[in-house]
């Protein structure tokens, strides 16, 4: 395994966690919403970051989007794993990171073209640096470096998700 030096501990994390979601709780205060938790990589912010937002008729849903082989990005999205509608609903897109936008773009037209009463993307983590769409999240936790980042969900070739930081691998 190589090393991997930490970028945001978990205090950071939890704190900035429980700052955005209580930006979400107040924005969707007395509304019914879906959060779609994007696959894999969303995991453990959603969990987070669900459990903070105060709101009893959250629910929960999951869609999966792909694009990488180890840590090249292949430009081609592809989304899965969704079985429910999403018309006439409040839907909160919950994703990992936002790099060059594709990803979210792709989960965005995907959630536009099956009419949703509204829709509103968080993302923990935003490399701004090689965007080429003009994508942006309602919520971002923090704003990072161009640097391949893994734990805390996110992963290299399948690996480092479960670390409870945020570190890039040397
Ligand atoms: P985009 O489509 O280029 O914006 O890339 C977004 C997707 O690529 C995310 O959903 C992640 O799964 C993955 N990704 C982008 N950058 C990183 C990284 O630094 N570490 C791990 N996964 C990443
Ligand atoms: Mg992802």
């Amino acid at each position: 395994m190589s090393k991997v030096s930490v970028m945001l501990d978990a205090d950071a994390i939890s704190k900035r966690i429980t700052e955005i979601a209580a930006e979400i709780t107040a924005d969707f205060q007395g509304k019914e919403f879906v959060a779609l938790c994007v696959l894999s990589g969303s995991f453990v912010f959603a969990a987070d970051l669900l459990r903070h937002i105060d709101n009893d008729r959250a629910q929960v849903a999951f869609i999966r989007a792909k694009s990488y082989l180890g840590t090249q990005s292949t430009g081609n999205v592809q989304i899965s794993g969704y079985d429910g509608g999403f018309e006439r609903k409040n839907i909160l897109i919950i994703e990992d990171i936002v790099d060059t936008g594709r990803t979210l773009r792709a989960l965005r037209d995907e959630v536009l073209s099956r009419n949703p009463e509204s829709l509103k993307i968080a993302v923990l983590l935003d490399k701004p640096d090689r965007r080429i769409t003009d994508i942006k999240a309602d919520y971002t936790c923090f704003e990072i470096e161009d640097k391949f980042v893994v734990g805390y969900g996110l992963d290299w070739n399948e690996k480092y998700r479960t670390l409870p930081y945020i570190g890039c691998v040397e």
